[in-house]
């Protein structure tokens, strides 16, 4: 009933009681009204009061929740503004642990700690006071009175030091389903809640929601938070490491490529001296022939000699000797030359040196070293080298150009055939430029495999002992070293030709 409607009711009333002009009840009655009056309007000054410290107090929990003030502080105002609302509660909290079974201490300010202490750690149930019953149930648990009732039966020694008599819990929920803990009103009387009592309830557990709902949050970011920076603490270690592995992979690549490099020069010398062997074989077996042939001759001679013999006889064996030393002379010569120029192809592949050298005897120098391994085959070399051209460049090198790209074509190109020609020319393209062409009719290099030629160690013959360092080798022998520019035509079953364009004088190094 308001104010206003008893406002109406006294001036009626008045009136009647005037109309019956017995003047002391109507005072009298007057006098009940002002005071029945006056009470009512304090009643609503005070309820008015009530609602706006909830209000105030409202705001500064939420500012208090929204600056991330720690949740006990947080929910401990809340129990202290909950209880400023009704006479004799006194508040509490209760938190469920994450595990979703055990009661956690959560704010009960006014609660005696001991009692508090002992809640915590329980496990809620069916049977487990107010609260451990609410959060097990998941809906609100009225205990009128705790010494009668049976939820409370095993925890009456618990609470009967304390005076308590009623205690109501409501289930504070983070959605229809998940349960954060529990808010209690204790009372030292036994006593069922009213509708204000209800609101005051629902007040409680929706800002005791927010926080808890907020601090769980936080707490999970902070987690997410430290598992990131362990997971990036982690990943830059792994970083770190494989960095270190990947530059000891890389020290020892250049160990592996600079040891590949020598012994490519020692394979090319190896080839050479079979070259060597092969090409001398010829002479040194006239040699071996004549000297043979002689050795006869004189034997006779000297048998003739001490029988007697006949001018014819002499003649003879004086021209015999003439001729096989012809041929001695001759053939040790050839050896001799042969030497020489093997000895000064050795020195060139085994060193950079630069020097003036006439091309084509260089390259037939070269050739001859490959010989041997060309000999094995049915492929036929046709050289075509433009006579008289001088260079002054580093003749190893280039000889170790046209040996790689001849023993790629042989290897490569012709796999498979029985028969093929390798062309090699060289000619002086443009003014001051060797143009250099190694060229076979074999079976070409598939466009997929022609971007990747040069790529250190690709190889389509590593089970065969290719390091697939050759062309590599060669391209940086051409545009670095001798100063040139390499490339190639390729086509399938049709064969590959390569181009290199070098400066008849090296630059300067
Ligand atoms: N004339 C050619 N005809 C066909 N394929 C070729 C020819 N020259 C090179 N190739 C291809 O290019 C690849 C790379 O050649 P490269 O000389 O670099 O290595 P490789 O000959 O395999 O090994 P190695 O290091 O022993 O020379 C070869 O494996 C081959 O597939
Ligand atoms: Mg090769």
């Amino acid at each position: 009933m308001s104010a206003l409607h008893d406002q109406r009711n006294l001036t009626n009333t008045s009136a009647d009681y005037v109309a019956g002009s017995d003047a002391a009840v109507v005072i009298s009655e007057l006098q009940t009204l002002v005071e029945k009056q006056s009470t009512l309007l304090e009643k609503e000054q005070y309820g008015r009061r009530k609602s706006d410290e909830l209000n105030s107090g409202q705001s500064k929990l939420l500012e208090m929740i929204a600056k991330g003030v720690d949740l006990k502080a947080t929910l401990s105002a809340l129990m202290l503004l909950i209880e400023s609302q009704s006479n004799g509660v006194t508040c509490s909290t209760l938190l469920l642990d994450e595990d979703g079974i055990h009661i956690r201490a959560g704010a009960a300010p006014n609660l005696p700690d001991e009692y508090s202490q002992k809640l915590d750690g329980l496990s809620i149930g069916p049977m487990v006071g107010s609260c451990g019953t609410a959060m097990y149930l998941k809906k609100q648990v009225i205990v009128t009175d705790m010494m009668s009732d049976p939820l409370w039966a095993p925890y009456k020694g618990l609470v009967e030091p304390y005076g308590y008599r009623a205690c109501w819990s409501t289930p504070i929920f983070l959605d229809q389903s998940k349960v954060l803990g529990a808010f209690a009103m204790y009372y030292r009387e036994v006593r069922s809640p009213i509708a204000e009592d209800m609101e005051l309830i629902g007040f409680a557990t929706h800002i005791a929601g927010i926080a808890i709902e907020r601090e769980r949050r936080e707490r999970e970011l902070t987690r997410h938070r430290e598992n990131l920076e362990d997971l990036v603490a982690q990943r830059t270690s792994e970083l770190l490491s494989a960095n270190r592995e990947l530059a000891a992979a890389l020290d020892n690549l250049s160990v592996t490529q600079e040891e590949l490099l020598r012994r490519d020069k020692l394979a090319a010398l190896g080839s050479l001296v079979a070259g060597v062997a092969h090409e001398l074989n010829t002479p040194i077996g006239n040699c071996l022939l004549a000297a043979s042939t002689m050795a006869d001759k004189t034997q006779n001679f000297v048998a003739a000699y001490k029988t007697g013999m006949k001018r014819s006889q002499l003649e003879n064996y004086i021209e015999n000797v003439e001729s096989s030393s012809t041929v001695l002379l001759h053939n040790i010569k050839r050896a001799a030359d042969l030497v020489a120029s093997f000895k000064q192809v050795a020195v060139d592949q085994t060193s950079s040196q630069r020097r003036v050298f006439a091309l084509e005897d260089y390259l037939n120098d070269v050739l001859l070293t490959l010989q041997p391994s060309l000999k094995l085959t049915s492929i036929n070399v046709v050289q075509r080298i433009q006579p008289g051209l001088m260079m002054d460049s580093y003749p190893g090198p280039l000889g170790q150009v046209v040996t790689n790209l001849i023993n790629n074509a042989l290897i490569h190109a012709f796999e498979d055939r029985s028969t093929g020609t390798i062309h090699i020319s060289a000619h002086e393209a443009e003014p001051g430029w060797l143009e250099l062409i190694v060229s076979d009719d074999g079976n070409g290099i598939s466009e997929e495999h022609q971007a990747q030629v040069y790529t250190p160690f690709f190889t389509t013959k590593r089970n065969l002992g290719g390091t697939g360092l050759g062309l590599h080798i060669i391209y940086n022998i051409v545009t670095g070293l001798l100063g040139g520019r390499i490339r190639f035509q390729s086509a399938l079953a049709v064969g590959t030709t390569f181009y290199v364009s070098i400066p008849l004088v090296a630059k300067t190094a």
